[in-house]
């Protein structure tokens, strides 16, 4: 694939890690960044929580290290456009995150909690709330000095028989949206069944003529999927989800396949067992051990997915309660 540009900013391999709310962790970021993703977005983060509580409640999910991270992105949902004002407001006044790259709007979050408040997907339903969302946000930017991208991460639908959301996506661009992210699932469809690369289609080429980057996402598991995804739906860029979960080497993987190249060699057990255990380290040095761990009991299981054994390991990990105690299940010293 070739390099795009959202906003000013050069994305030389367009693959990006899709946000996932339990695992878009800082450290796995970093990991998945140091393995050829281009940025890693945070995990979705109330608007309007940072508005009338602050930073600090939400600091544990977007907490970024432009440092380590290269280009950082925050996610934000809501359905008002002064909670994204405010928000941004206070991400530009806050030391650890005024130096973020683009702000990320989710449009595309399924679950019932989000979207009876407007937010998430439901704003598919109304585009014009959406395009005011997407200008509010580079308005406040602007008037700071900001020169940061707006981008939206979307789906195809939000009824099950919609086939692309052609004109909702025309409208995010006409609003000044830098980058169109499109999962290939309708809302009710959640997660399940299969990701329509054909919606995605319909959605890329309403916006083709705007010249913005179009990223496609949903299932892509491996060289082949990502290849299929691109063929079908003109995309200029991909964002990988659950197949990273446990499996940062994916991003190397994907992006030497795409490029003809050889691909790396699949790492052994330990490697990945090692790989599991620096990101809970990476996890502990902002939160403490306990909640750390608890944390990290969902995504530790994909680590060791198809290790001999695996099966009694995830049963022990899913309770483990300190570091040294995970060291000992995956007998390491
Ligand atoms: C556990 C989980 C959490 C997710 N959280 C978010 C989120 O916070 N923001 C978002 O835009 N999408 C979220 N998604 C959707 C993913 O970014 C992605 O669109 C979806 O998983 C399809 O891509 P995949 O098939 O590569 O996983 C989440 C998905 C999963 C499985």
């Amino acid at each position: 694939m070739k390099s795009v540009k959202i906003g000013d900013i050069n994305i030389e391999n367009p693959i990006l890690l899709a946000p996932m709310a339990g695992f878009s962790s800082l450290p796995f970021r970093i990991i998945c960044n140091g393995m050829g993703a281009a940025y890693s977005p945070t995990e979705l983060v109330s608007a309007r929580s940072i508005r009338y509580n602050g930073a600090g409640n939400s600091m544990q999910y977007m907490r970024i290290s432009p440092q380590e991270e290269g280009i950082t992105a925050i996610q934000l949902f809501g359905s008002e456009p002064e909670d994204f004002e405010a928000a941004i407001e206070t991400i530009m006044a806050t030391p650890v995150l005024q130096d973020v790259s683009i702000i990320d709007i989710n449009m595309g979050c399924p679950v019932p909690k989000v979207v009876k408040t407007g937010s998430g997907s439901a704003l598919m339903e109304d585009p014009a709330r959406a395009a005011s969302i997407v200008s509010a946000c580079r308005k406040t930017l602007e008037r700071m000095g900001k020169k940061i991208p707006v981008t939206v991460k979307t789906r195809t639908g939000f009824n099950s028989e919609d086939e692309g959301k052609p004109d909702f996506a025309k409208a995010l661009a006409d609003a000044g949206c830098d980058m169109i992210c499109v999962h290939g699932r309708t809302r009710p469809q959640m997660y399940h069944g299969e990701s329509s690369n054909k919606a995605i289609a319909v959605m890329r080429e309403a916006v083709r003529s705007y010249g913005i980057p179009f990223f496609a996402n949903g299932d892509i598991c491996d060289v082949e999927s990502a290849k299929r995804i691109i063929n079908e739906t003109g995309c200029d860029g991909i964002a990988i989800g659950r197949a990273a979960r446990g499996n940062p080497w994916i991003f190397e993987q994907v992006t030497a396949g795409l490029a003809g190249k050889e691909l790396p060699k699949y790492p052994d057990e330990n490697e990945r067992k090692a790989m599991l255990i620096r990101e809970l380290e990476g996890r502990l040095k902002y939160i403490p051990e306990e909640v750390a761990v608890r944390e990290f009991r969902s995504a530790m299981p994909f680590y060791i997915k198809g290790i001999k054994g695996s099966a009694q390991v995830k049963v022990r990990l899913v309770s483990a309660t300190g570091i040294d105690e995970v060291k000992e299940i995956l007998e390491i010293d």
